[in-house]
């Protein structure tokens, strides 16, 4: 089947215009394109829920940091759009910063999700979940989608994705899809291949901590802060600079009390110049 692809508004609008008048349903995945396993696992996912599905390519310039990587965030739109077409997308959405952006950066209307916008990754990385949020509501407003789907390695900005289309009744229903791994454990990410060959040797590690913790969350242990101090410690030990280890809540990122029997361990370390993010739930069967 033939991917088609836009970069104009106007010219996304008039298909999705098309497909809405015969009747049929749009899944969404957004993306900063970069393509891996992971963002394929969630078109495949998206085709099981809507008769169409849209992918969007956009590098976001509102949710990096002034020293963060946006410049250099890898940009593979040829390798991306063959990888869509194999992989059944029906369109590529691809717009530019002008388009999405025409008023510029400084002065746009922004949305912010309370109590999940600066904890965590959001306390080391202030604006960051701004401009997600702002960026993913832009994109439902055009894309009119009926589902989107998030990786849940990303999990906090998937709770927040959640929290804002609850709150702003924005009519989209968002799927969570499982973190895909490599075979060593490393969750899948587009920053990877920023590793050294000595750093992706070690970077599993961080997968390990996270299951050294869960094993004791699931034979009762409730020493949070305990075993949150000793997996910072471990990772240091293992050369790198953890940001978080954080057990809490999977429904609201609040911490745990004695009464939490779900959780999610979330933790952010930098491997040489990498940020690397993972996380691992804990939910009873
Ligand atoms: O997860 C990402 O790739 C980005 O944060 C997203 C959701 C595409 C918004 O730019």
């Amino acid at each position: 089947m033939y991917m088609q692809q836009v970069e104009a508004i106007a010219d996304l609008r008039a298909v999705v215009r098309r497909w809405r008048q015969a009747g049929e349903s749009i899944a969404f995945v957004p993306t900063m394109g970069n393509l891996h396993a992971g963002h394929l696992d969630l078109v495949g996912r998206a085709q099981e829920l809507a008769d169409r599905t849209v992918v969007s390519i956009f590098v976001n310039p509102l949710q990096f940091g002034p020293r963060e990587d946006y410049a250099a965030y890898p940009r593979t739109l040829e390798r991306d759009r063959t990888l869509l077409q194999s992989a059944g997308a029906d369109l590529l959405f691809a717009p530019s910063v002008q388009a999405i952006y025409p008023q510029g950066q400084q002065d746009v209307t922004r949305v912010h999700v309370p109590r999940l916008s600066d904890i965590l990754c959001g306390a080391f990385r202030p604006g960051h979940f701004d401009g997600v949020a702002t960026i993913v509501a832009k994109l439902f407003n055009l894309v009119q989608p009926d589902c989107a789907i998030f990786g849940k390695k990303d999990y906090q900005q998937w709770r927040l994705i959640e929290s804002m289309v609850s709150e702003l009744a924005i009519p989209v229903s968002i799927v969570g899809a499982p973190t895909v791994r490599e075979q060593d454990g490393l969750a899948m990410s587009s920053r990877n291949q920023y590793l050294s060959s000595e750093e992706r040797r070690r970077a599993p590690e961080l997968y390990k901590c996270l299951s050294g913790i869960r094993d004791r969350l699931v034979e009762g242990d409730r020493n949070f802060g305990y075993m949150q101090a000793q997996a910072m410690q471990q990772l240091e030990s293992l050369g790198f600079r953890p940001q978080y280890v954080e057990i809490r809540n999977p429904w609201n990122l609040a911490s745990p009390d004695a009464d939490t029997r779900e959780y999610v361990v979330l933790a952010a370390a930098y491997l040489g110049q990498t940020r690397l993010i993972d996380n691992l739930e804990i939910l009873p069967t």
